[in-house]
């Protein structure tokens, strides 16, 4: 997805819902910086220790997805994987949280978002 979205070394990508770091730790093996979101303490302590075991140190806040729009100055794109309802844990319905990330989207970034198959085409 980071490949997809076109980020260069040097350039910074986002994971609102950071989960257990995935995006954080794949952007820095390629030399991207990140800053990871997630609302679940569990969650951001996770990140927190796979980014901490791999000699990483991406940005990650304890907190909901949209305070990403008072950091828009501080990255390049954003690269997610959303909650479904299904294994991980989520804020709000899932599809309810779909429309509002979409509404706070930034414009002129790149992104990459993953979406499971089945939920409503809207
Ligand atoms: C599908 S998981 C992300 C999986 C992640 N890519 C990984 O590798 O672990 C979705 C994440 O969104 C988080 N989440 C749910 N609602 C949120 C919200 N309102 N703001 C921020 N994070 C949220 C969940 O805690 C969960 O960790």
């Amino acid at each position: 997805m980071i490949n997809l979205i076109g980020l260069k070394e040097g350039e910074v990508v986002c994971d609102p819902f950071c989960g257990t770091g995935t995006t954080l730790l794949e952007a820095e093996s390629m030399g991207i910086h990140a800053i990871g979101l997630d609302f679940d303490e569990k969650m951001f302590k996770i990140s927190k220790e796979n980014l901490d075991a791999n000699g990483y140190n991406s940005k990650i806040i304890k907190g909901d997805f949209s305070q990403l729009t008072r950091m828009i100055d501080e990255f390049d794109g954003i690269v997610t994987d959303l909650p479904y309802g299904t294994a991980s844990k989520s804020s709000e319905n899932p599809e309810e949280l779909m429309k509002k990330f979409v509404a706070t989207l930034p414009k002129r970034k790149k992104l990459a978002i993953m979406c499971k198959k089945g939920l409503k085409k809207n």
